[in-house]
C-alpha cells in the first residue's frame, strides 16, 4: 500500500466532505429552484465544487494522482446520479400537484347539499304515522307472479284486470306488480293473525303519461287482520291518518265501490282544496273471505280491513302540486323545494 503525502490526504478528506454534503443536499431538496441552485454549487462547470476538486488534482504529487483520480471519479458519478434522481422526483411531484389541484390560492367550487326525494320523505312520514298506530313495515318484490298479483287476490284468470295491454308482463306468469296488494298475500302466507302491516313501493301500469298518470307510481298498502275487525275501524284509521298527514281540517269521504279482494269495498276521496273538488286517495274495504281462505285463515274466526293509497297524490295534496310528472324528472329546481 502506497503512502500519500499530507497534501493528498487533505485533498481526499475534502472529496469525502464534498460527497457527503452533495448527497445530503440533493436528497433534501423540495423545489426546482433549490435543485437548480444545488446543481450549480456542486456540479457547475465553471465554479462548481466538483470542478474545483478536479483542478486540485494538478497540484498533487505525481504518484498520488491515480488514487485521487479514482476517488474523484467515484464522487463525481455519485453526485451526478443524486442530481438526476432529485430532478426526476421533483418533476413527478410537480405533475401531481397540478393534477390534484393543491394550489390553495385557486378559488373553490361550492357544492350544494343534496336532500332526499320528496316521495322518499313522504314515504318515511307515512311509515312513521302508521307506525304510531301500530302498523309494522312489510316488503314484497316488484317482479311478481300472477298468483300473488291476481289469483290470491280473488282476480280470476278471465278478469279484465289481467289483460296483457293493462300490465307489464315479463313472462306469461310474471309481471311488474300492478298493485301493492300483492304484499298482503305474502304477509298472510308467512304469518298468523293478528296482523297489522303497511307496505310501500312502486307499482307499474302501462298508462299514457299526463298530469295525473304515470306508468310507474307509488302506493302504500295497509292490512289489519284480527278477531272482530270492522268497517268502523277502517274508516277511523284512514280518517286519523289523513288528519295526521294532511292536517286536522282535511275532509275525507268513503264511496261504495268494488274490488275483487274486498267486500264491502270503498273508494276513499279527499277534499283537494277550497274549491270543493274531491280527489281519489285510494281504495279500501273489508278483506274478502275468499282471500282469507286462500291463505289458510278461517273467515269465521278473523276478519280484516285493507287499503291501498297513492303516495304521489298524498304528497301533491300536502304541498299543492298539480302535476305528477316533476316527481320523475330530477329537475333540481323542483326537488330543492322539499
Ligand atoms: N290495489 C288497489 C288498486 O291498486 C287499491 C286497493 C283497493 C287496495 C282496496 C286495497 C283495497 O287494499 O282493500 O287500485
Amino acid at each position: 500500500m502506497s503512502s500519500t503525502s499530507n497534501e493528498t490526504t487533505a485533498a481526499l478528506a475534502e472529496l469525502d466532505r464534498l460527497e457527503s454534503e452533495g448527497l445530503t443536499a440533493f436528497e433534501t431538496l423540495t423545489s426546482i429552484p433549490d435543485w437548480e441552485a444545488a446543481r450549480v454549487v456542486f456540479l457547475g462547470l465553471k465554479q462548481g465544487r466538483l470542478k474545483v476538486a478536479q483542478e486540485a488534482l494538478k497540484t498533487l504529487p505525481g504518484p498520488d494522482r491515480k488514487i485521487y483520480g479514482q476517488r474523484f471519479n467515484a464522487v463525481k458519478t455519485a453526485l451526478e446520479v443524486a442530481c438526476e434522481t432529485a430532478k426526476t422526483k421533483l418533476d413527478q411531484s410537480v405533475v401531481k400537484t397540478a393534477v390534484i389541484g393543491e394550489d390553495l390560492t385557486v378559488p373553490g367550487t361550492a357544492r350544494g347539499f343534496g336532500r332526499r326525494h320528496p316521495l322518499t320523505q313522504t314515504s318515511e312520514e307515512l311509515i312513521d304515522i302508521f307506525g304510531r298506530m301500530g302498523f309494522e313495515l312489510a316488503r314484497g318484490p316488484e317482479i311478481e307472479d300472477t298468483f300473488h298479483n291476481f289469483e290470491a287476490l280473488n282476480i280470476p284468470a278471465d278478469h279484465p284486470a289481467r289483460e296483457p295491454l293493462d300490465n307489464f308482463y315479463l313472462t306469461p306468469k310474471t309481471l311488474l306488480r300492478s298493485q301493492t296488494s300483492t304484499v298482503q298475500i305474502r304477509v298472510m302466507e308467512a304469518t298468523k293473525p293478528p296482523i297489522r302491516v303497511v307496505a310501500l313501493g312502486r307499482v307499474y301500469r302501462p298508462d299514457a303519461v299526463d298530469a295525473t298518470h304515470s306508468f310507474m307510481f307509488h302506493q302504500i298498502e295497509g292490512l289489519y287482520v284480527d278477531r272482530g275487525v270492522t268497517m268502523a275501524n277502517l274508516k277511523s284509521t284512514l280518517r286519523q291518518f289523513a288528519k295526521s298527514y294532511l292536517g286536522q281540517d282535511v275532509t275525507v269521504r268513503f264511496r261504495p265501490s268494488f274490488f275483487p279482494f274486498t267486500e264491502p269495498s270503498v273508494e276513499v276521496d279527499m277534499m283537494w282544496d277550497s274549491s270543493g273538488r274531491w280527489v281519489e286517495m285510494g281504495g279500501a274495504g273489508m278483506v274478502d273471505p275468499n282471500v282469507l281462505k286462500a291463505v289458510g285463515y278461517d273467515p269465521d274466526e278473523v276478519s280484516g280491513f285493507a287499503f291501498g293509497l297513492g303516495i304521489e297524490r298524498l304528497c301533491m295534496r300536502r304541498h299543492g302540486i298539480d302535476d305528477i310528472r316533476p316527481f320523475y324528472q330530477n329537475d333540481v329546481r323542483f326537488l330543492s323545494q322539499f
